[in-house]
């Protein structure tokens, strides 16, 4: 297998009759994935995508984020939630913390910054400053077209672009990334000409990254995304066999089901590399959105490693025994440094001279597992082999798989998200938004009391 999936560390948690127990339930919730007979059956076209994606879209992407280079030296992304996570977590995996502090010659694309991911005035306010007089173009990605957070964001970058380069450059410098008929912002895009992209219909937003919804993003970044879906594919034609000694996203799956059923209802998803807290994040609305629902699911949480280790550390050895753990290691980084030596051995680390910043991290890591496992917190590992965008693409296949597999083994329906529209309706009841008048109503009178 090209990830190395580990469970030896459960031994203590699981036993050994439970994975053969559970297996005819995966086999019938793969059935249920692949046949289409399981809910939701109409948003599984992310399964074959590495597949039958648009070859002349990919090909328009590669062409755009070629254009963006040469004429801007900041992309801003706008979009929140699915619309957002996944471009910002392989944005930051594939080019690491300061990409877009490196000078220009060494910087393989331009800078790439966020936008339309909260309703902060500040954030927006340093981010207008951070552009400056820089050129820059606007990638804005909405699947709806009618988010509140992105449409703000939006009117605002706009605005600075129409002051910076007239209508009709400006124009020229937005990429909207939507969906093929519906919605405010295609409507948009059709009248003032913009290039689009689209986000399939049946891909929801948690599973979009290997659309245009992500694509774009990251190719700005002059990442290579023919090797991100290369290692997609692999992993999807890997991840097949409905046997969980054979597949181990399937056996992910399994696991976590037989543990949550047990009361470990927690997990969290662990790194020991800055440049992959996005990645949690990522992971978090996958599996949030796709299991949290009809009052039961883990609960998904993350922790970076080392630095939580000095923080969360200690409620994770000793506190309430809910948690599991699954971390995802990266076992060679792009880069290593040795650890300096010196004469004098006043810091006490003469011990360490001959070894790597790497190996010390890798200590750690086994270290915490023993700790932790020995506190009784089951772990888990996905290993990564390199930071390459092949590998990305392998994992981000690896978990899209196994939430699926995962959420019909817990008798839920994996593909949709109810709950994220509630809050929406009293939001813009509360703004006054037209057709909202009776609940703006309601609302007022629950307020006053
Ligand atoms: O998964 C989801 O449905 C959400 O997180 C959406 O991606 C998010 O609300 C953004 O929606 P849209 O792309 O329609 O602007």
């Amino acid at each position: 297998a090209y990830l190395k999936f580990d469970d030896s560390k459960l031994g203590k948690f699981v036993h050994p009759d439970e994975l053969p127990e559970i297996q005819a339930m995966v086999t019938a919730a793969d059935k249920e994935l692949r046949d289409g007979t399981g809910a939701g059956s109409d948003f599984r076209d992310w399964l074959n995508l590495p597949e039958n994606y648009d070859k002349d879209e990919f090909k328009r992407i590669q062409k755009a984020a070629d254009k963006i280079k040469s004429d801007s030296k900041v992309l801003v992304v706008i979009g929140i939630g699915g619309s957002y996570l996944g471009a910002k977590m392989a944005v930051d995996f594939l080019n690491g913390t300061f990409y877009n502090s490196e000078p220009d010659d060494k910087r393989r694309g331009v800078k790439v910054v966020f936008a339309g991911n909260s309703l902060s005035a500040p954030y927006i306010h340093d981010l207008l400053n951070y552009i400056g007089d820089d050129d820059f173009s606007i990638n804005i990605i909405s699947k709806s077209g009618t988010t509140t957070e992105p449409a703000i964001a939006f009117r605002i970058f706009k605005e600075k672009l129409i002051k910076k380069y007239g209508e009709e450059e400006a124009n020229k410098r937005i990429y909207a990334t939507t969906d093929a008929h519906r919605g405010a912002l295609k409507q948009e895009a059709d009248a003032n000409g913009y290039e689009t992209f689209v986000i399939p219909d049946g891909v929801g937003g948690r599973y979009s990254v290997l659309t245009p919804v992500g694509l774009l993003p990251i190719a700005a970044t002059g990442a290579d995304i023919s090797q991100l879906m290369k290692g997609a594919l692999d992993s999807s034609k890997e991840y097949t066999n409905p046997d969980v000694n054979k597949n181990d996203a399937y056996r992910y799956a399994a696991l976590r089901n037989i543990l949550y059923r047990k009361g470990y209802t927690t997990e969290l998803l662990e790194n020991y590399e800055p440049n992959m807290r996005m990645f949690s994040e990522w992971w978090k609305q996958l599996m949030g959105e796709s299991e949290g629902k009809d009052q039961k699911g883990i609960y998904p949480s993350s922790a970076n490693f080392t630095t939580d280790l000095h923080s969360l550390g200690q409620y994770i050895q000793e506190g309430l025994r809910d948690l599991i753990e699954t971390v995802v290691k990266l076992d060679k980084p792009d880069y290593d440094i040795d650890i300096p030596k010196e004469e004098s051995n006043l810091d006490g680390l003469k011990y360490l001279q001959n070894d790597t910043v790497n190996e010390v991290n890798t200590k750690a890591y086994e270290g915490v597992v023993l700790a932790h496992t020995d506190g009784g917190v089951p772990v888990m590992t996905v290993h990564i082999p390199d930071q390459s965008e092949y590998s990305l693409g392998y994992l981000i296949y690896f978990f899209e798989v196994a939430v699926a597999i995962s959420g019909y083994l817990n008798g839920i329906n994996p593909f949709n998200q109810p709950g994220v529209e509630a809050y929406k309706n009293n939001m813009y009841a509360l703004l006054g938004k037209p057709g909202y008048e009776e609940l703006t109503k309601k609302l007022d009178e629950e307020l006053k009391d």
